[in-house]
């Protein structure tokens, strides 16, 4: 009747059903790469061996949905640990920026790299996440700033999705940096991102647009243009919204139901208002704080009271935040930004699977949904967000198969 059948296990179905959506002395069942059965183990329609050829015990151990990190800038070339450097002499992040560095550094490492290249330097990155049991990933372009590497960068993503247990999203973030031969002309390099947007949607290898709305990004008009043209190509959008300045990302993002609008430090109360009613979800990227040392917190009383969901992500990128473990993540929005244990699970699961449009496939343990699963040698799922540097992961299983990663 079922392929799998795992038994004697205690599920974090991160459903509203109480604390973690918690289910103890449970079972889960898997058919057809899908969840096929989830319940308390004494409810079980049949002896298990009657059930499935496939009976796993897991002895006590708890299930959470597979991980999901939904804000990534994971294939890029080279890396910024000289500008890490530069910081801690003092330069800030900006200023780094406005001197012609910062991202601009990457684009050029980027149009230099081949695919292959690119993948190589991806796939440790990606492995480090799925060890730690991610199963969902959103990974950006932004590093190429020309349709070609742009591209380029987009069918790397594609491919590492083709090759490893994983589902990817990805995203077009053309308008991430003004690259130098545009130096001068914004407007200008917002009209050729535009452009390029037909491209990129006939491409099929872009399932969203994002945009980088900021002072040393992209204005709220232009912004605006690029979100009007992603719109007009039938693509779905997010933004990197009010990051290190308030623009009014959060409710820019809203106007056009966005997907996510994600960092979000210095978002008003009115943001967070108009994003709870267009169905926007906060993505909160810690990383990012903690390696900027930023020290405005997002308005996380804002975003509960009106009802925001709020996911969490690494936003794994050279510059900003070159993090690799989602675990750690959750400790740091704990940590910093004074979430429960709970939300920061909920963020990584339900909370990411709806930034990234898939809650209707993953995120939750229920019935229907993928058989994306971690399953954790920790005694409450607390235990996730409260180590540090810790992986209690004992296997993830995607569409139902164990996951081996291999070398
Ligand atoms: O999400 N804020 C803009 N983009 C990235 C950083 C990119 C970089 O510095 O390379 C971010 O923080
Ligand atoms: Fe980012």
């Amino acid at each position: 009747m079922w392929d799998r059948l795992w038994i004697n296990t205690h599920l974090a179905t991160m459903t509203d059903a109480g604390p973690y959506g918690a289910i103890r002395d449970a079972a889960i069942a898997s058919a057809g790469g899908k969840i096929a059965w989830v319940g308390p183990q004494a409810e079980l329609p049949g002896a298990p061996e009657a059930l499935t050829s496939e009976v796993i015990d897991l002895a006590g151990r708890w299930v959470t949905p597979g991980l999901i990190d939904c804000h990534t800038h994971l294939v890029y070339g080279g890396n910024r640990a000289r500008e890490f450097e530069l910081r801690l002499e003092g330069a800030s992040y900006e200023e780094i920026a406005r001197a012609g560095g910062g991202i601009r550094n990457t684009v050029k490492a980027t149009r230099a790299a081949s695919e292959e290249e690119l993948r190589a330097g991806a796939l440790p990155r990606l492995k480090s996440l799925l060890a730690e049991g991610v199963t969902t990933i959103e990974i950006k372009s932004g590093y190429g700033l020309n349709l070609e590497t742009e591209l380029k960068q987009l069918r790397v993503a594609r491919g590492l999705g083709a090759d490893l247990p994983v589902t990817i999203s990805t995203t077009f973030l053309g308008a991430h940096a003004l690259p130098p031969e545009f130096e001068g002309d914004g407007d200008g390099y917002i009209d050729a991102v535009c452009a390029m947007m037909p491209e990129i949607a006939k491409s099929g290898l872009a399932d969203v647009v994002d945009a980088f709305c900021e002072n040393i990004g992209f204005s709220y008009e232009q912004t605006k243009r690029v979100f009007q043209t992603a719109r007009d190509n039938g693509l779905p959008v997010k933004l990197h919204a009010d990051q290190l300045s308030d623009l009014d990302g959060a409710k820019l993002a809203a106007d056009f139901s966005a997907l996510s609008a994600d960092h979000l430090e210095y978002t008003s109360d009115a943001g967070a208002q108009a994003m709870a009613a267009a169905g926007t979800v906060a993505v909160l990227l810690p990383g990012a704080f903690y390696f900027l040392r930023e020290t405005k917190q997002p308005p996380m009383d804002a975003f509960r009271s009106a009802g925001v969901p709020i996911a969490i992500a690494t936003d794994c990128n050279p510059g900003s935040s070159p993090a690799t473990s989602l675990l750690l993540m959750l400790n740091m929005a704990c940590t910093l930004f004074r979430m429960t244990p709970e939300e920061a699970l909920l963020g990584v699961t339900r909370h990411g699977a709806q930034a990234l449009g898939l809650q209707d496939s993953r995120g939750t343990l229920e019935v229907g949904k993928a058989a994306d699963l971690c399953i954790w040698e920790i005694e409450s799922p607390a235990e996730l967000a409260y180590r540090i540097g810790f992986n209690p992961l004992l296997t993830s299983v995607k569409d139902g198969r164990d996951v081996e990663l291999g070398n």
